[in-house]
């Protein structure tokens, strides 16, 4: 298959089914695992609402969320996530599942108590980010909570076009209106087999909740 045929080159990303299967077992993202911890600080009424799980890949956090009770809508580009989500032998509660294969760009999902975007807005195109962002704020419920990544100006994929790297004022500037509730922020080299070995990369992971007012 050329190139350009591959589903994953239509998006600008790496070879996505060899990526679901390093990490199957690697367990839920921290940035998720915090979120889960504000929802576990409050009332029970709150804690297992409906989660979308935005870049679901192989189903690392949406596995989690079904685990604890939660809705989950996932939603990926690749279809390879969707069949290596629903294959996988720790799925518990698909009752409570639904997915969809769109890119984020044309996806659309309800409101949610939860968007969880683990490793997947820096894999939009600039041109797409801000309006893919506005719509994660608009779904989230007051008190909701959004958890995901962004990637460094710095990151070895920078260079790479049509990919969406932040600095960290960027970054804060998207949350102007959420209550911050952790942000790590790291610089690493990382060893990959799809960018040049050795490449420094930088990487944030965050869990918010908004404000109970209105956003935007
Ligand atoms: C690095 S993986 C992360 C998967 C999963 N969230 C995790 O933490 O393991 C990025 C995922 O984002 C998906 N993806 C990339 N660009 C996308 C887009 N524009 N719309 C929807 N999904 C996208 C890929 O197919 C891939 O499954």
């Amino acid at each position: 298959m050329a190139n350009e045929d591959r589903p994953s080159e239509r998006y600008n990303a790496p070879d996505w089914p060899a990526y679901y299967c390093a990490v199957a077992r690697a367990g839920p993202r921290a940035s998720l695992l915090a979120a889960l911890d504000g929802f576990a600080r409050e009332p029970p009424e709150t804690a297992a609402g409906l989660a979308v799980d935005l870049g679901c890949g192989g189903g690392t956090d949406t596995v989690e969320l079904l685990r604890r009770g939660w809705r989950v809508l996932a939603i990926d580009a690749e279809p390879h996530a969707i069949e290596f989500l629903r294959q996988r032998g720790d799925l518990t509660n698909v009752a409570r599942l639904q997915t969809q294969v769109s890119r984020l760009q044309h996806a659309s999902w309800p409101p949610a108590d939860l968007v969880n975007a683990s490793l997947v807005l820096p894999f939009l195109p600039p041109e797409a980010f801000m309006d893919v962002w506005a719509r994660i704020v608009s779904s989230l419920r007051a008190g909701g909570r959004f958890a995901g990544h962004f990637f460094g100006t710095r990151d070895g994929w920078a260079t790479v076009p049509g990919r969406s790297h932040h600095t960290r004022e960027q970054v804060e500037s998207l949350f102007t209106n959420f209550d911050i509730e952790h942000l790590d922020e790291r610089e690493y080299t990382a060893r990959r087999r799809s960018v040049p070995r050795n490449t420094g990369t930088s990487s944030k992971s965050m869990a918010l909740t908004r404000s109970g007012g209105e956003i935007g």
